[in-house]
């Protein structure tokens, strides 16, 4: 019998996520195919899946050699970790008094304008130091692994200046070292015009084109070149530039797209060959269509339109409809979306665009490693497949959306190894014991 580092057994639902061949995005009616396995078992040594199969099969082939991790999931969940393709985790300092602003009626763009927002977090960037920097991010990683996750893009963008977002870049580089979440850095000097170029944006445009783009690539960390295109940002040409320029220097494009005002940021993504477009609350029909088209993912971030009180979510269903595959990320932020939490963006997904929930597991798993090219690698349970396996403590994968704002994770694993519950933040590990603590008297009211 064949010697491994993992066995997992007796699941109640085992997900394969029946990955397409070269980790081709899924798309239409396959979104709902999450490849259930009942009485499902998993093998793996190492970093690698072996196989996955019924209790009986996998445990007459397969024994746990010395050191090794067993498993008994009776009556739970395992399931691919999730992938969380969208965030700005790397920030110092919240936004708590924007968020009152917010409500009193004022608009996300019209404190962009008064020198808030983005421009807050990057004064808050450039003056803290990297442990400060270190130490929050990482405590948001943290709590990113509590809720399921076990990939996480990160983008920079809270420094625009040449120097600081090459720092920012190498700090992510630090908290992929330092934290046991995988990460992949995406290069977003073009996340907001710096005060300094407020009156001559091009200005800023061509520092990005000729130097800092170019000298980001040099730095081998990033993979992927954003840019957030959006009314009273960068234009539709200003972000072509820069995505283009992204490109020749080994960059793959993706963008922030249509968030809040339609722009054709879509159908730009299609031209570039993006790899994904983000957000599309004000997405066009005509930009959909060209998305499905060129096979560019649609990440969609409900929790940001959420949290900006927005009349309309991204047109999910109608994505599915015409074979765009679709994402889903928690765009992590300070500024609109103050959240790690992938269940609960799926939670969103289904409640307010009409996405099922297992469509929402695939776009959470699958299609998030898609959208950062990892499908072939992540993002499913099947032999060769990196072993980052998460077990839920729940009879169903429904439970992640239907249980809003609480982990249900009981135990996470990431390339073969096991970090939670080692790594699970204390706050989210209170176990109520009678025996030790003893209890109060029934509180009566009397
Ligand atoms: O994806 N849209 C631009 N960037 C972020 C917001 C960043 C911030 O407000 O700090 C987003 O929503
Ligand atoms: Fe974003």
């Amino acid at each position: 019998m064949r010697e491994v580092s993992i066995l997992l057994h007796s699941a109640r639902q085992l997900l394969t996520m029946a990955p397409a061949a070269g980790g081709r995005p899924k798309v239409g009616s396959s979104m709902a195919d999450l490849g259930i396995l009942e009485d499902g078992a998993l093998a793996a040594d190492g970093e690698r899946i072996l196989a996955v199969g019924h209790t009986d099969e996998i445990r007459s082939a397969y024994q746990l050699r010395p050191g090794g991790v067993e498993m008994d999931a009776t009556g739970c969940v395992v399931m691919p970790a999730f992938v969380d393709p969208h965030t700005h985790v790397l920030f110092h300092g919240t936004r708590e008094w924007e968020f009152e602003e917010r409500l009193r009626g004022k608009t996300y763009m019209e404190i962009a304008a008064e020198g808030g927002g983005i421009h807050a977090s990057v004064r808050m960037f450039r003056e803290a130091s990297d442990e400060t920097l270190l130490a929050e991010s990482l405590a948001r990683m943290d709590r990113m692994a509590a809720f399921g996750t076990g990939t996480v893009e990160i983008k920079t963008g809270y420094a625009l200046d040449p120097e600081q977002e090459l720092r920012a870049l190498r700090l992510i580089g630090e908290l992929s070292r330092r934290h046991p979440l995988h990460v992949v850095a995406t290069y977003l000097g073009a996340h907001e015009i710096p005060s300094v170029h407020r009156g001559d944006p091009d200005t800023y445009v061509d520092l990005l084109v000729k130097r800092m783009i170019p000298e980001a690539a040099d730095l081998g960390i990033a993979r992927f070149c954003d840019v957030f295109c959006e009314q009273g940002v960068f234009s539709i040409e200003q972000s072509r530039r820069i995505l283009e320029t992204g490109k020749r220097v080994g960059l793959r494009p993706k963008l922030h797209a249509d968030e809040i005002e339609p722009m054709g940021g879509a159908e730009l993504a299609a031209e570039v060959q993006a790899i994904s477009a983000d957000h599309l609350g004000k997405v066009s029909e005509q930009g959909m269509r060209a998305m499905a088209e060129a096979g560019v993912v649609a990440v969609l971030l409900p929790a940001t339109l959420f949290s900006l009180r927005a009349q309309a979510y991204a047109p999910a269903r109608r994505m599915i409809e015409l074979g765009v595959a679709v994402a889903l990320a928690t765009d992590c932020n300070p500024g609109s979306s103050m959240t790690e939490s992938q269940p609960w963006v799926m939670a969103l997904a289904c409640l307010e665009m009409g996405m099922t929930p297992a469509e929402a597991v695939t776009a959470t798993t699958y299609n998030a490693a898609a959208a950062l090219g990892l499908a072939a690698d992540r993002g499913a349970l099947s032999p060769g497949y990196r072993a980052d396996i998460q077990i839920l403590d729940a009879p169903s994968y429904a439970r992640l959306p239907y249980h809003v704002g609480f982990p249900d994770q009981r135990d996470l694993f990431l390339s073969g190894r096991h970090v939670i519950p080692a790594l699970r933040a204390p706050e989210l590990r209170i176990r109520v014991s009678g025996a030790s603590l003893g209890g109060d008297e029934l509180c009566t009211g009397r």
